[in-house]
């Protein structure tokens, strides 16, 4: 019997692309860099399934473009750059990767809150350029952690994280979610509180929420005036979360101290101003690049694609609906 055909739009982790071609004939974007959108709607008609990435928009015209397609295997636990609906309307399996990144994208998110309230960035680019006079008592004061307040908006997988690893810093949690999240009320003593509450009482902000139409610009001017002044901002879910030309506003006019981002409204730009602004830090959407995490993500998306072109249900599937 033939071997199905897939396609991965990008190059990834070797472990994932071995798995794949145990059981696929596997085809693979030669060059590194994301396809432009009319080569993928150009090629997927070849192929039983799809190995796509965050920035592969998979809608009704990509399934008009591959009418038997048997699965989209996405290389992210986001999805929002899939029509879940569409998909399921077609019968057609689509995934993720949940829960081998966890870690490692709280562990940035922590990385971006220390950076930004250390301002870590900043005194490393005026060192290499060779300001430095030697120690002064004014120099790069920046924000306190141990013993503030550290807001979660959306306490899944992710945010939960991002919480437990406060506990060094003796910190106050609060969380903003529709669920309650026993974890974080029994290992942290956390408070569930309205999204105003977190806004008004918290000294760092976490955001950790999917991006959906009533996520779409949570965060924008009213919002940052309804923060402390001395608060901080940390985006590690998705940049349209956030109206990033409003924050620039913000940062600009000190309505809030700081923002540090690993996610932006228009990727793989960023609105104009953000990168002159002293008080933010970006990293270029790297929250999950960790061997182990871009690893098993990799293995992770190959085992739901295999299933899918073999006619097996993907364990991560996001519209298990499809199998009736
Ligand atoms: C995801 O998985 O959704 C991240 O944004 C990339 O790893």
């Amino acid at each position: 019997m033939a071997r199905p055909k897939v396609y991965v739009t990008r190059m990834l982790p070797d472990a994932g692309i071995e798995l794949l071609r145990k059981h696929c004939e596997v085809d693979i974007n030669p060059d590194d860099r994301p396809l432009a959108r009319e080569e993928l709607l150009a090629r997927v008609h070849d192929y039983d399934g799809v190995l796509s990435l965050l920035t592969d928009r998979i809608d009704a015209e990509m399934f008009d473009a591959a009418p038997d397609i048997k699965g989209f295997a996405n290389y992210a636990v986001g999805f929002d750059n899939i029509d879940v609906p569409e998909a399921t309307r077609r019968g057609v399996p689509v995934s993720n990767t949940p829960g081998v990144l966890t870690d490692a994208t709280s562990e940035m998110a922590w990385a971006l809150l220390f950076a930004v309230a250390r301002r870590v960035v900043e005194s490393d680019a005026y060192l290499r350029a060779g300001k430095w006079e030697g120690w002064g008592p004014l120099q790069f004061i920046g924000g306190d952690m141990t013993g503030k307040t550290l807001g979660i908006v959306g306490a899944g997988r992710i945010g939960t994280a991002m919480a437990l690893k406060s506990q060094g810093f003796a910190m106050t949690v609060l969380y903003c979610d529709e669920i309650t999240n026993h974890t974080l009320e029994d290992t942290l003593k956390a408070r569930k509180a309205s999204f105003d509450e977190v806004l008004r009482e918290s000294d760092f902000i976490s955001i950790h929420v999917p991006l959906l139409p009533s996520t779409r610009h949570l965060f924008n001017k009213g919002v940052f005036q309804a923060m402390k002044s001395t608060a901080y901002l940390i985006n590690t879910s998705r940049g349209p979360v956030i109206n990033e030309a409003e924050l620039v506003a913000a940062l600009n006019d000190r309505v809030i101290a700081g923002a540090a981002l690993d996610v932006f409204e228009f990727e793989p730009k960023m609105v104009e101003g953000l990168a002159d602004c002293p008080n933010v830090v970006v990293t270029p959407h790297t929250a999950s690049a960790t061997i182990s995490s871009r690893t098993n993500m990799a293995l992770k998306a190959a085992t739901n694609l295999i299933a899918m072109v073999t006619g097996e249900r993907a364990p991560d599937c996001l519209n298990p609906e499809v199998y009736g």
